[in-house]
């Protein structure tokens, strides 16, 4: 990383990092679980159907998934698909171990706790502290938000200003790491800038692009 490199992002007193898709590589076992869920439905579901799923909270992720299979169905057995899917998906991120960790992101956050910066999670994932678990970076984060500590889901900010709050610094301090289009617009309504990891046309808004952390280590 160097001559891209931001003035804010240098600056920035605080990082905010989404888990799936950014640190940990289990964006795939989402799509594998919805997936499932919906060849069970008797639809298929495409990894471009996928995206529209990438940062959004689990039964807004279900509501997306009965959209595109054209079904309509009552409360009560949403949420024993959403359990469903859920279960599958625990299963696959039980196994998982700190060989899952995407190229970058351990030695990444490390160099930001030696420049001082302090780091959270900012993830929509209720399973984000059996994860966090699984791959041994508990201890890195200064502070933990996820899905759990939220009311409302990205694209709202309140991911992002909560987790700020809870490292102490403004909005404007922070910056956002998001492979996902939700968290990239909850990032901006929070007042914050937006490091988008992945490709320009998911996310045409990112202040700056990159293929993955490693390539600001
Ligand atoms: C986000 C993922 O991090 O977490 C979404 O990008 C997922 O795809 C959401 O739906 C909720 O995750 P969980 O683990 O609570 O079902
Ligand atoms: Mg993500």
């Amino acid at each position: 990383m160097s001559e891209q490199k931001n003035n804010w992002l240098e600056q920035a007193k605080g990082a905010i990092f989404d888990l799936d898709g950014v640190i940990v590589d289990t964006a795939k076992y989402h799509y594998l679980a919805w997936k499932w869920l919906a060849s069970e439905l008797g639809f298929d579901f495409t990894e471009k159907d996928n995206e529209r799923l990438k940062g959004v909270s689990r039964m807004r992720s279900l509501d997306i998934l009965l959209e595109v299979g054209g079904i309509t169905l009552d409360e009560a057995r949403k949420e024993e698909l959403a359990a469903q899917k859920n279960q599958l998906y625990v299963d696959y991120i039980s196994k998982i171990d700190e060989n899952e960790l995407l190229p970058g992101a351990k030695a990444y956050m490390l160099g930001l706790k030696e420049r001082g910066v302090k780091i959270s999670l900012g993830s929509a994932s209720k399973n984000a502290g059996l994860i966090l678990d699984k791959l041994g970076i508990t201890e890195l984060f200064d502070a933990i938000v996820d899905g759990t500590k939220v009311a409302k889901a990205k694209p709202d900010p309140e991911v992002f200003l909560l987790a700020a709050q809870e490292l102490g610094l403004s909005a404007a301090e922070c910056v956002v790491y998001e492979d996902a289009l939700a968290g990239i617009e909850a990032a901006h309504a929070a007042g914050m800038k937006a490091v988008g990891i992945g490709e320009a046309h998911n996310l045409p808004d990112a202040d700056m692009l990159v293929d993955g952390l490693h390539q600001l280590v």
